[in-house]
């Protein structure tokens, strides 16, 4: 079948109406088995029916995602997390009441109907209702809950723009949903409620503090060396664009830049300040300045780093951003990203 990419203006959600022939497409394609990429409001995903463990396999195949690794399951209302996990806490009714749809995906336990192939062998399963019209069309219209994965190959950066999504799997994709760019910009938090008490698993931009005030307490954070591996977003080298990145403080970006300068290389710098943009033009640098605001920040910075991974450079520099808790998701994946940088380990091996 050829890929039907609906391309609506570039940046904006298309209005509803005018989508409803590709959600209806993009339903019949989820009963078939097959695989359908849609926005939601954090990355894109790359669905299939959960409840179908062929068409499940197939997004393992096309991701290059070791089978044992874990999917998000997507649902059009809170509701429906009672035909999808057992001995629901009351707690996840208070978050999912305050946060869905929104970006909060939680861990429950797995009651024996769903697919293992969903949950990479595990017992317990991740849940969430994604707050992007087109996803909650798509899930409603759909009805059951659909698998999906940020819609990029394995370890490397979630798409925020349909056009992302392409440049991840090209034609080998049955459809693409254009809902425009991704206000959110970063993975959903995830909160393990299948343990005695809640653990953040990954943070995003609902944050410990917002979490706390409905939890009673913040969430207890996940210790890496006990992480479990098969959680490829606690791989340490998730994230990563093919240019080594380095995160640099600002006191010592034009001094990194320099360096790299005077041995010939360029740089692709994302940076936070003027002042640090137009440091030398001996070598040809290309510089973005990113929003100062973290939530325009988290939602640019995916789509900064792909362009300065198309860019050709020797590096990309990040400037590093501010310490305070409401940039914490973003140190969180720069870091996954400077991993292998760092480190000479090649992402996910
Ligand atoms: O914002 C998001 O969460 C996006 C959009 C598409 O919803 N999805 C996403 O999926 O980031 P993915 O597969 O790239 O990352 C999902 C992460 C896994 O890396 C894993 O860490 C965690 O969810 N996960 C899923 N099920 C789990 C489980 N049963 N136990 C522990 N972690 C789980
Ligand atoms: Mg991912």
């Amino acid at each position: 079948m050829n890929m039907s990419f609906s391309r609506f203006q570039q940046g904006t959600c298309a209005p509803m109406d005018i989508k409803s022939k590709e959600v209806e497409a993009g339903v019949r394609l989820l009963r078939e088995g097959r695989l359908v990429c849609f926005p939601t409001e954090t990355v894109y995903g790359l669905g299939a029916d959960a409840s179908n463990p062929n068409a499940v396999e197939q997004i393992f195949n096309l991701k290059g995602r070791p089978a044992n690794h874990p999917l998000i399951v997507h649902l059009g209302n809170a509701d429906q997390i009672n035909s999808w996990a057992q001995d629901i806490p009351p707690v996840a009714w208070k978050l999912a009441e305050r946060f869905w749809p929104g970006p909060l995906t939680l861990i429950l336990k797995k009651p024996p109907s769903v697919p293992l192939q969903v949950t990479g062998g595990l017992d317990t399963i991740g849940l969430r209702v994604p707050a992007h019209p087109l996803a909650l069309k798509l899930l409603t219209a759909f009805g059951g809950g659909v698998a999906a994965p940020s819609a990029n190959r394995f370890g490397r950066i979630s798409p925020t723009r349909a056009e992302h999504v392409l440049e991840e799997f090209g034609e080998n994709l049955d459809m693409v949903l254009d809902g425009g760019r991704c206000q959110v910009g970063l993975e959903s938090t995830i909160l393990n409620l299948a343990t005695e008490q809640p653990v953040l698993l990954r943070p995003g931009s609902i944050g410990t503090t917002q979490l706390a005030e409905v939890l009673g307490a913040p969430p207890e954070l996940m210790i890496a060396s006990r992480a479990d591996i098969r959680a490829p977003g606690l791989l340490p080298s998730h994230y990563a664009p093919r240019t080594p990145l380095e995160i640099v403080k600002t006191e010592q970006l034009k001094q990194r830049i320099r360096e790299l300068n005077e041995l010939n290389l360029r740089s692709g710098l994302i940076v936070l300040s003027r002042v640090t943009a137009d440091v030398s033009n001996r070598v040809l640098n290309e510089t973005i300045e990113m929003p100062s605001n973290a939530n325009s920040y988290a939602r640019d910075l995916y789509a900064s780093m792909r362009f300065m991974d198309r860019g050709g450079f020797d590096r990309i520099l990040v400037e590093e951003p501010p310490e305070s808790n409401i940039w914490s998701a973003i140190h969180n994946r720069l870091h996954r990203a400077a991993h292998q940088t760092k480190t000479g380990v090649a992402a996910n091996e």
